[in-house]
Parts: structure tokens; C-alpha cells; sequence
């Protein structure tokens, strides 16, 4: 007999997202669903996952267990926000109003607005200011579902401001139920006291802030913003090898607005992962799906910024890329953090299946922060790390919109969200 700590019985579906991780082509189409499934853990690792009826002669509960009934309801892999940009003060409310009376996001930061307003107020902020800002937000993304997301720096763009950003983040660790995956992204934006010395910048993101940030372990990955006027090409590759050889993982936001190249550069340099691709080319499509480098679609963007244009999410999949989702959470071109929003943009506006949209936000999008050994699946040997949601099947996720399904969390076998509150630590 197996012996459970925690256990949830009799869920109407129970979506566990089985692997092999990631999933490209045909795979994003399996859910693994499990119909009146029974989900069991013991410290925090998922012992059993399958029907009431082996259930009953597998697994034994200690009298202590927490049981969760799951009869009315669906289970499923806590979602993962693969990119964001969390920790950041101040907001763009102001920009928005003149995005509505017709400014772009480009002019906006043409006249010094955009990513740069940004950097004064999370300058401003000092270190305990952001922890305070990333709890609350981190409470919202929780309460729709997601149980683990990435964080990029990149709006102090100098040693102290980028390393507060970073501190910011490691002070999460433990305080909040949600996992936090820490990325440096120094070259989010030239500072504008840097405007005329772009290589020196880049000098001392690689010779100074880069090696602070790696011996402190402060980040897993490095995130580059390859883009005309941003770091073209030549100065995405020679950051992107700094970070290798300092021993983190490269991500790039690439093909955002003009193709320069980044995505083929990502798949050829075995990047974690390309990010937006909203204007990829056939060649960079082409590449990316010959590689491992996942590619990131964050369909928030294009909604938030009312943009005609979308990343190719039908012709990737079927090229064979392994597609995620996530929000790019971030105060300019996509304040919307909840990933069940991201879940439904992914099936409403960039036309995935329900299947490949829901495999997108949690196994494949756990490979792009290289967590896929341990989330994105409900597999024995993996953390239990699930939502219950109010809902008859799993399309119900997509097909109502407007109402929070999320009712009860588990992480890391504890129950963390009961009946929609997020319990104490
Ligand atoms: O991922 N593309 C670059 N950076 C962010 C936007 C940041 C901002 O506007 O503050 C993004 O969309
Ligand atoms: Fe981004």
C-alpha cells in the first residue's frame, strides 16, 4: 500500500497533462484525461494519479490526510507563467489614455514614455516597495490559477536598480505560495543616460551587473530584447554568450516588431526560449520548430495594444515547434496577469485547439523555464501542484468567460487557495 498525505477524489475529469514533456504537433492534442479521477500525494510528490477503483486498493490515507472532494469539479496542472515581467512600481495609465487617442506603443517610447517610465518609478521604489508590489500581484495571479511564473528584471537597467529588482524576487522565496523563477534582463532597453554609449552599456551588463547577479545565483536565465534600436542582432549574440559562459539560460524576446534574425539565432544557439514572435518569418519559424528552443506566444500583447497583428500559433504547432503561452505581464503592453485569461486569448484569438492551449500553459510552458521534471504534468513522481475548478469538463475553462473558475489550489501537496481565499502560509 502507497500511503497519501493529501487526496483528491472523484473529480469529474482529472486533466493530468501526461507527458513525454515537451509536446509538439499531435501530442498537444492528448490531455491524459482521466474521467472520475483520484489524485494522491505524500510530501508534496504525486504518489498516485488514476480511477477510484485502483485508488481504493493502491493507496492508503493517513488519518491526518487533507481530502479534497473533487465531485463536482476538474483537476488539472497549476498553470505556469512562462514570461513576465513582475517586478516593476509605478503604472501607464497615463500612456494607455494617449494609446487611446491614437499613439502607438513605438511613439510612446520615442517620446521617452514607455519601458522608460517604467525604469524612473522602479528606480524610485525601493527594494521592500517591490516585494510589497510583486505579494499582491502574485495573490492575484494565484486566485486564476497560475502556481508558478517566471519574473524578468530589466526596468532598473544599472547595477543596483537591476540587483533590487532581483533581491526583490529572492524575497519571495518562501513568503508567497506561488514559485517565482528569477530571469536577469538587463538588455530589456538602453538607458536614456546611455543613450549615446550603447556599447558601454552592454560593457557593463556583461563585465559588471552579469557576474554580481551570477555568483549570487540571483537568476536562472538571461533575457535579451533582440530588436532594431533595442540590441540588434550582433549585440543580442555577444550578450547571449556572456550569459552562457556565466552558466545562465538565454531567452530572447524575438521577431516582436521586425525579424532580425533573433529566432533563428535562438534555435540555432539552443536558446531556452523565443518570446512574442509576432512577426516571425517562415525561415525563423522553420528553425524553431527543428530545435528545442520553445517558442513563447503571449496573445495579451496584441489584445492589450488593440493590434490586428498576432503571432503565429497555427502554422508554428504545425511546423512542429513546441508552443507555451504566457501573460508578459508588464504596465505597457500587457497589464493582464491571469493566466485563464491567457488560455482563452490562446484559443479565441490565435485559433488553438482547447487542447493545445491548455498543454501550452502547463507542460510546455514548464519546459520553457526548465521546470518539466518537476510541474506541468499530474504524474506520479511530480509535485502536486493542481487546480479544482468549478466546471463540468475541461472546455467549460474557455467556453465561459468572465467568471473565476478557481476554487481550490494545492502546492506542493498543501492546499494554499480553499473555496477561492488564499489560505495563511
Ligand atoms: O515584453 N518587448 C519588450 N518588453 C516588454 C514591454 C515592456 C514595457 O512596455 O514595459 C514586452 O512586451
Ligand atoms: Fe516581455
Amino acid at each position: 500500500m502507497i500511503t497519501a498525505d493529501c487526496v483528491v477524489s472523484s473529480c469529474r475529469q482529472l486533466i493530468t497533462c501526461r507527458g513525454p514533456l515537451p509536446k509538439r504537433r499531435e501530442a498537444l492534442q492528448d490531455l491524459g484525461v482521466i474521467e472520475d479521477g483520484w489524485i494522491a500525494s505524500r510530501r508534496g510528490e504525486i504518489v498516485y494519479a488514476g480511477k477510484g477503483e485502483d485508488f481504493r486498493e493502491r493507496v492508503q490515507a493517513e488519518p491526518s490526510a487533507t481530502w479534497i472532494d473533487g465531485r463536482d469539479g476538474i483537476a488539472l496542472p497549476g498553470l505556469v507563467d512562462c514570461h513576465t515581467h513582475l517586478p516593476f512600481a509605478g503604472n501607464r495609465e497615463y500612456e494607455f489614455l494617449l494609446r487611446l487617442k491614437g499613439w502607438t506603443y513605438q511613439q510612446l517610447a520615442a517620446q521617452a514614455m514607455g519601458i522608460q517610465t517604467t525604469v524612473k518609478a522602479t528606480r524610485a521604489a525601493s527594494k521592500d516597495e517591490l516585494v510589497a508590489l510583486c505579494k499582491q500581484r502574485l495573490d492575484q495571479m494565484l486566485l486564476t490559477g497560475t502556481t508558478t511564473a517566471e519574473a524578468k528584471s530589466g526596468y532598473g537597467l544599472n547595477l543596483n536598480d537591476e540587483v533590487k529588482q532581483l533581491e526583490a524576487l529572492a524575497a519571495l522565496k518562501g513568503a508567497h505560495p506561488l514559485d517565482v523563477v528569477p530571469t536577469f534582463m538587463g538588455a530589456h532597453e538602453v538607458p536614456p543616460e546611455r543613450k549615446d554609449d550603447r556599447a558601454g552599456y552592454i560593457d557593463l551588463i556583461i563585465d559588471r551587473v552579469l557576474p554580481e547577479v551570477a555568483s549570487r545565483g540571483l537568476a536562472e536565465f538571461f533575457d535579451i530584447f533582440c530588436e532594431p534600436n533595442v540590441f540588434d542582432l550582433e549585440e543580442t549574440k555577444k550578450l547571449a554568450e556572456a550569459a552562457r559562459a556565466a552558466g545562465l539560460g538565454v531567452k530572447i524576446h524575438a521577431d516582436e516588431w521586425t525579424p532580425i534574425g533573433g529566432a533563428q539565432y535562438a534555435a540555432e544557439s539552443g536558446a531556452v526560449s523565443a518570446e512574442h514572435l509576432i512577426n516571425i518569418t517562415k525561415d525563423g519559424i522553420r528553425k524553431l520548430a527543428a530545435s528545442g528552443t520553445a517558442a513563447i506566444l503571449l496573445p495579451g500583447v496584441p489584445f492589450f495594444l488593440m493590434l490586428d497583428e498576432k503571432p503565429p500559433a497555427r502554422e508554428l504547432i504545425e511546423a512542429g515547434a513546441i508552443v507555451a503561452l504566457a501573460t508578459d505581464f508588464n504596465p505597457g503592453s500587457s497589464m493582464l496577469s491571469s493566466m485563464l485569461l491567457v488560455l482563452q486569448l490562446g484559443v479565441y484569438t490565435l485559433r488553438m485547439t482547447i487542447e493545445e492551449a491548455i498543454n501550452a500553459c502547463t507542460g510546455n510552458a514548464a519546459y520553457a523555464i526548465r521546470r518539466d521534471a518537476r510541474i506541468g504534468s499530474l504524474e506520479v513522481g511530480k509535485r502536486m501542484d493542481l487546480l479544482i475548478c468549478d466546471a463540468p469538463n475541461y472546455a467549460s475553462l474557455i467556453y465561459r468567460l468572465g467568471t473565476n473558475p478557481v476554487r481550490h489550489i494545492i502546492k506542493n501537496g498543501r492546499v494554499v487557495v480553499r473555496s477561492g481565499k488564499i489560505q495563511p502560509l
